[in-house]
């Protein structure tokens, strides 16, 4: 028996980096996938891995950044397999500017993209959840959320939004066997981090303990862990620290 056979999961951001990862974990962990993203082609390349390794795949070609958007993978998921069992929020965008120099625009986009889905999705799956007493809900936050970061006050805001919210919504479902964790990596070699400078990310590997940023694929198995049983059983509320040692809350 794999450790999520069968399950139904939700999976969005799952075209690229940490999210193809897990997208990749689950279809080996047995589970069924609806995997989601705006970018339709990086989608169906990641679609096809997970089909190879015999998961069925529910591809939805959705923007979180809007409320349709966020529902669309759990509304997907319930079309697809009459229920949802696993929601994990991953979609994300990085923006960088200094606060005197961010855009309204900039910071209502950084919200809505990394702190509202994450409740607009949960929303959607909740009652399906609640009612069969079984739910997980794995939200990726990011260490900046802890620690704050430079020329990112609204990346830190939203992902900070995103411990609270995870903290309040476990503290309310918990009893009804609904599960709801954060993961909140340091830095990991993905797209997402491409446009920072060779230099700054030699200066940063320097000044881990680790000595090097994370693979997309040593974070993945927390958010398998997350929804296994017994494994996960006792996880509630709690942020999962895959950070090279940058921080040690
Ligand atoms: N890479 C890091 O160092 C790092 C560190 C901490 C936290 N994180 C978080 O991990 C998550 C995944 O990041 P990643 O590094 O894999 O990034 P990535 O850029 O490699 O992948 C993000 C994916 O999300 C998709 N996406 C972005 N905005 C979307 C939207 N509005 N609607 C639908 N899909 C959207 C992108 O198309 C992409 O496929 C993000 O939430 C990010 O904030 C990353």
């Amino acid at each position: 028996m794999k450790p999520l056979q069968d399950r139904r999961a939700v999976i969005t951001g799952a075209g690229s980096g940490i999210g193809a990862a897990i997208a990749v974990a689950y279809a080996d962990a047995g589970a069924r996938l609806v995997l989601c993203d705006r970018d339709a082609e990086r989608l169906a390349v990641i679609a096809g891995h997970c089909r190879a390794r015999g998961a069925p795949v529910t591809p939805c070609v959705a923007d979180v950044g809007s409320r349709e958007g966020a529902q669309a993978g759990v509304d997907a998921c319930i079309e697809a397999y009459g229920g949802i069992d696993i929601l994990v929020n991953n979609a994300g965008m990085l923006t960088q500017a200094p606060c005197v120099d961010l855009t309204q625009a900039m910071w209502d986009e950084m919200l809505r993209v990394d702190l509202t889905s994450v409740f607009v999705a949960s929303q959607r799956a909740l009652p399906h959840m609640l009612e069969q007493k079984w739910g997980r809900i794995i939200n990726i936050a990011s260490q900046l959320g802890i620690k704050g970061g430079a020329q990112l006050t609204h990346y830190a805001a939203a992902k900070a939004g995103v411990i609270g919210f995870t903290k309040s919504l476990a503290l309310e479902v918990s009893k009804d066997n609904v599960l709801v964790n954060a993961v909140a990596p340091g830095p990991i070699e993905t797209p997402l981090v491409d446009g920072l400078s060779q230099e700054w990310k030699a200066a940063k590997s320097r000044e881990l303990p680790l000595g090097r940023f994370g693979r997309a694929e040593e974070v993945a198995p927390i958010v398998v862990l997350l929804a296994s049983e017994p494994g996960g059983n006792l996880f509630v509320g709690q942020t999962l620290n895959p950070n090279s040692g940058d921080v040690m809350p």
